[in-house]
């Protein structure tokens, strides 16, 4: 019996390091920033396990059952007694981790002072209490291994340093996508066809309910002739797109628009000249030559 009890005390302590390591394994993980359909897989892989291992137990419990009620039947009405007379496992498991000395007994723990009537019980400490303590040093030990030793997870400085790096890569990366070398007076249109694009789809979604898809002018002028109430050229434009003009329905673009994205759009205007789409409004404003 005893044996068995050390047996299972080892396993416990082995399941609780092995654990404790797996759960350190996934942090460690998250920190690296490996994604995140990494880490849902593996909760979702102990979840599932988690399901498979309380099905596993519920059905182990009703054979349990079943043999139990085999073996009531084949005992005889003496044996059956006894049998009954044992208490439950569980009512043994509660005496064990309780282990006290009952009320009765109180008096042989007592220490031999006495200090006005108030006397000393030498009670030990409850089994429950001290596996958690045996437990926080097992934890301790682990945790020494993985965050010392072995160095398998990051301690917490180091977790901190990783992220801000990470942080400012994000940032340089954001600072590199808009470098803006360029002012509403210095700006050249772009030939860029991606940039073109971007200009495009943005023309389309935000600027077409009024100048139309093709740029033929609805409540806002046409764009796609040499006609314009406030300049044809890039800077104009760009001018007009970033500032709006006020007291009519064309608004300011500044604070929705990068100038990259404004630089874009206003290339894209430029690139519409020409087209001459039907159902186009008439000139309006004054006729603006490009230079070359
Ligand atoms: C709510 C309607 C409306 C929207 C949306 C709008 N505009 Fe305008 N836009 C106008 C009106 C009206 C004018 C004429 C302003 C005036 O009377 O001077 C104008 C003028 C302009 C001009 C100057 C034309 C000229 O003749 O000088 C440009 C360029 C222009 N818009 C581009 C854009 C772009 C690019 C967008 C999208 C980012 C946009 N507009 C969105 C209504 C609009």
């Amino acid at each position: 019996m005893n044996i068995i009890r050390k047996f299972k005390h080892k396993t416990s302590a082995l399941m609780v390091a092995i654990l404790m390591l797996l759960g350190t394994k996934t942090y460690a993980q998250s920190a690296n920033g490996a994604g995140i359909g990494q880490d849902t897989m593996l909760y979702i892989t102990f979840g599932l396990v988690f399901l498979v291992s309380v099905l596993v137990l519920i059905v182990a419990i009703y054979v349990l059952q079943l043999l139990k009620a085999f073996i009531r039947k084949e005992m005889t009405a003496e044996q059956l007694a006894r049998y009954e007379a044992e208490p439950s496992w569980y009512a043994k498991l509660w005496a064990r981790w309780n282990d006290f000395k009952p009320m009765e007994e109180e008096e042989e723990l007592l220490l031999d002072h006495d200090y006005d009537g108030i006397k000393e019980l030498d009670n030990h400490l409850p089994p429950w209490w001290k596996g958690l303590f045996y437990v926080t040093i097992v934890y301790a030990v682990v945790y020494l291994l993985i965050f010392h030793v072995f160095k398998t997870a990051p301690l917490q400085e180091e977790r901190y340093e990783r992220e801000i790096a990470a942080a400012e890569a994000l940032k340089a990366n954001q600072a590199a996508d808009i470098v803006v070398d360029f002012d509403e007076n210095t700006v050249t249109a772009t030939t860029e066809s991606v940039e073109l694009a971007d200009g495009q789809k943005f023309f389309e979604s935000q600027c077409a309910v009024c100048h139309k898809q093709d740029g033929g002018g609805l409540a806002g002028p046409n764009l796609t002739d040499k006609y314009w109430k406030h300049g044809g050229s890039i800077s104009d434009i760009y001018k007009t797109i970033k500032n709006g003009v006020p007291n009519t329905a064309m608004m300011s673009w500044e604070n929705q628009l990068n100038p990259i994205r404004i630089r874009n759009v206003a290339s894209y205007v430029l690139s519409l000249q020409g087209t001459n789409p039907p159902g186009a409004l008439p000139p309006d404003g004054e006729l603006y030559e490009p230079e070359n």
